[in-house]
């Protein structure tokens, strides 16, 4: 057997960690030994634990370690950056080099009608901020009444008390949130829809159904739709063809402004800075980013307004009332800003165009395996479903915790996936050789059989 290396401090680590609140974690379960991993260094696109063991990192990190760890030039920016400056707000007249800099190296990379930054420190803030916004936007135009949000069953949003009602439901069982601004419409997600329609027909389901619930709430009292363009933390939902043109047509019609939220699919993981322009040709009038942006380095997310917007907000003796200690911070600009770098100077926009349909295609082909339902998403971002019946779309009962058995052999190959529920997910560095996605879909393939091969005449009974 071999001995754990001298300096592996897990069980002094796992005491201390008694203390933390892990996010969106069964504490309960966690009282367990072996509950835990501890996750100790990362270089590229890899990950060590304290015994020195080494993991594809097929999440980077939590959707967001765009290029990959260990990049010098993002620490060092950072490093500089606090020798320089450490600290100073963007409050009332204040500014710093650093985020001025970034706010105009995002309008220049985001659509042209989106030039005004605000920066807040997590997706949930930048969605917060986004609605905050417009909701101020209306009361500046005599529209007060002009508040309720549309959401999508299968949306995340973020967890701050905003950001959780416009998510959905599933996500927060048992917790409170502002849930009367919200009104949900249903899941876009074309593998689970209705077996009697086409695709193009539950498009139009869906639409109709958009056009129907605005009328029945009155266009009067909404004030904006908000989307993910593929939901990711939902279970990487991919929408019906047509979709996102229509539902924008629509909240145009019926003048509900369009946030997109693009915490996860900017930066480079669908091969564009923005996906929803260069990708999907829609023209939000608020995109939200995070993660990417700075590829976790820092913490730092990004409200982008459109000028229209922002002229309202901005109106003679009129105050935006809005702001955080660490908005602008100049570690997470700096972080950003190098990151930005990284992703232009490495053409990573144009790798991901060619590697993500290689990845896409090599994780496609394990839709072969008996137990793989769907395999959906787009480039460096997809989902795997797992059914106990192909033809019915049958899901496993959540106690067979199919996710879960597939992630937990991918680990013992090597390779860290994200189980949700009767799926996993992956969204690994955008760095990938073509060799590392090959190796990805092998340890995947291997680790569904073994997973396929735990189970009981009774789990797919349950
Ligand atoms: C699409 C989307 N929006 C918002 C958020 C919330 O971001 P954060 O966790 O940084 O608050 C997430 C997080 O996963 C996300 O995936």
């Amino acid at each position: 057997m071999n001995e754990a290396p001298l300096n592996d401090r897990t069980d002094v680590i796992l005491e201390q960690d008694k203390h933390l609140i892990h996010a969106f974690s069964d504490l309960h379960s966690l009282q367990q030994p072996d509950a835990r991993t501890v996750i100790s260094q990362a270089e590229g696109a890899y990950v060590y634990n304290e015994r020195g063991e080494k993991f594809l990192d097929g999440m980077a990190g939590l959707w967001c370690v765009n290029v990959g760890h260990g990049r010098r030039e993002i620490s060092e920016a950072i490093a500089t950056q606090l020798n320089t400056l450490d600290y100073f707000s963007t409050f009332y007249n204040l500014t710093h080099p650093t985020a001025a800099a970034l706010a105009e190296k995002l309008a220049n990379l985001a659509p042209a009608h989106l030039n005004r930054v605000y920066f807040g420190n997590s997706g949930s803030v930048a969605n917060d901020s986004a609605v905050r916004m417009l909701h101020h936007y209306f009361n500046r135009l005599g529209q007060p009444r002009k508040k309720k949000i549309l959401s999508r069953i299968g949306a995340y949003h973020g967890s701050t008390h905003l950001a959780i009602a416009m998510t959905t439901p599933a996500y927060r069982e048992g917790w409170d949130s502002a849930e009367e601004l919200v009104h949900f419409l249903s899941s876009p997600s074309t593998y689970h829809r209705p077996e009697n329609l086409s695709e193009s027909e539950f498009c139009d389901f869906l639409i109709d159904e958009m056009r129907r619930d605005i009328e029945k709430v009155g266009a009067e009292r909404i004030a904006c739709f908000i989307a993910e363009p593929i939901l990711g933390a939902g279970g990487v939902l991919v929408p019906p063809q047509g979709y996102h043109q229509r539902s924008e047509a629509l909240c145009r019609e019926y003048d509900i402004k369009t946030i997109s939220d693009e915490v996860v699919t900017s930066f480079a993981r669908l091969g564009h800075m923005f996906a929803s322009e260069s990708v999907f040709g829609l023209q939000p009038d608020i995109i939200c980013t995070a993660k990417g942006l700075s590829s976790g380095y820092q913490p730092i997310s990004a409200t982008l307004v459109s000028d229209e917007i922002y002229e309202v907000c901005a109106g003679k003796g009129n105050r935006f009332l809005h702001g955080m200690t660490y908005s602008g911070h100049p570690a997470c600009c700096a972080a950003a800003l190098a990151n930005i770098a990284i992703i232009e100077n490495e053409n990573l926009c144009q790798q991901v165009q060619t590697n993500g349909p290689q990845f896409q295609a090599a994780l496609g082909a394990l839709k072969d395996l008996n137990i793989v339902g769907d395999v959906r998403g787009s480039h460096f971002m997809i989902g795997l479903e797992f059914v106990r019946d192909k033809n019915t779309r049958t899901p496993f009962a959540d106690s067979v915790a199919i996710g879960m058995r597939v992630s937990a052999e991918a680990q013992k190959r090597g390779l860290i996936v994200r189980p949700l529920g009767h799926m996993i997910v992956l969204s690994p560095p955008l760095i990938l050789t073509v060799a590392e996605i090959q190796s990805i879909a092998e340890i995947l393939q291997q680790s569904i059989v073994a997973a396929e091969a735990s189970l009981s005449a009774q789990d797919y009974a349950a």
